[in-house]
């Protein structure tokens, strides 16, 4: 057999195989909250056959999104939505991950409300693709060392949010 085919073990999670699907924008959290929709539970829910899926780029927080309806994991109406997607795959036997993207100043005050956000005030060349059509990249706002840190906090917390309950890793705070 191929090693292509054979199974795998990630760090504890046995893969059934090792073909993997890469993460892609489906632009498909149509709606203000910016959640997982019916139509991703049924995407990816067919394609639950790869060893591994991992999502489509996902914000850890609101100014994190630089393209058109793609989903967030930083509120809980989010986290609940994915449990469709995670329940159409787990259903099927299948394994996914979530890809955490934050586009920092790849982003558009028209998508978000925000001004995005990166290591310095620079803006990049080029354009965004909005609900607007293309439009230039603005000028971010240059993250102070605090919100640095608040940016990590973020990943970290939707990493945790990522994770079904049940599989969380205990924290201290959990144990009390
Ligand atoms: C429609 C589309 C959406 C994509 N979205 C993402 C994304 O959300 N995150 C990411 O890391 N890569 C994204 N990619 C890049 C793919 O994951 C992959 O790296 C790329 O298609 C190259 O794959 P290859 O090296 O196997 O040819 C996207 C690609 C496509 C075609």
């Amino acid at each position: 057999m191929s090693k292509a085919f054979a199974p795998y073990d990630l760090a504890g999670t046995r893969l059934a195989h090792r073909i993997v699907m890469a993460p892609m924008t489906r632009s498909r959290a149509y709606g203000p909250g910016l959640s997982a929709t019916e139509l991703m539970a049924t995407y990816y829910g067919q394609r639950a056959g790869a060893g591994l899926i991992v999502t489509e780029g996902t914000q850890p927080s609101a100014v994190g999104q630089g393209y058109p309806d793609t989903p967030g994991i930083h509120s809980e109406e989010q986290i609940e939505a994915w449990k469709k997607v995670t329940g159409a795959v787990h259903e099927r036997g299948g394994v996914i991950f979530m890809q955490l993207m934050h586009t920092g100043r790849v982003g558009h005050p028209s998508l978000m409300g925000l001004t995005p956000v990166g290591p310095s005030a620079v803006r990049a060349v080029g354009q965004v693709y909005t609900h607007q059509g293309p439009q230039d990249f603005v000028t971010p706002h240059a993250l102070t060392e605090a919100q640095i840190a608040e940016t990590i906090t973020d990943y970290a917390i939707a990493a945790r949010n990522a994770v079904l309950p049940e599989r969380r890793p205990q924290t201290q705070a959990d144990r009390g």
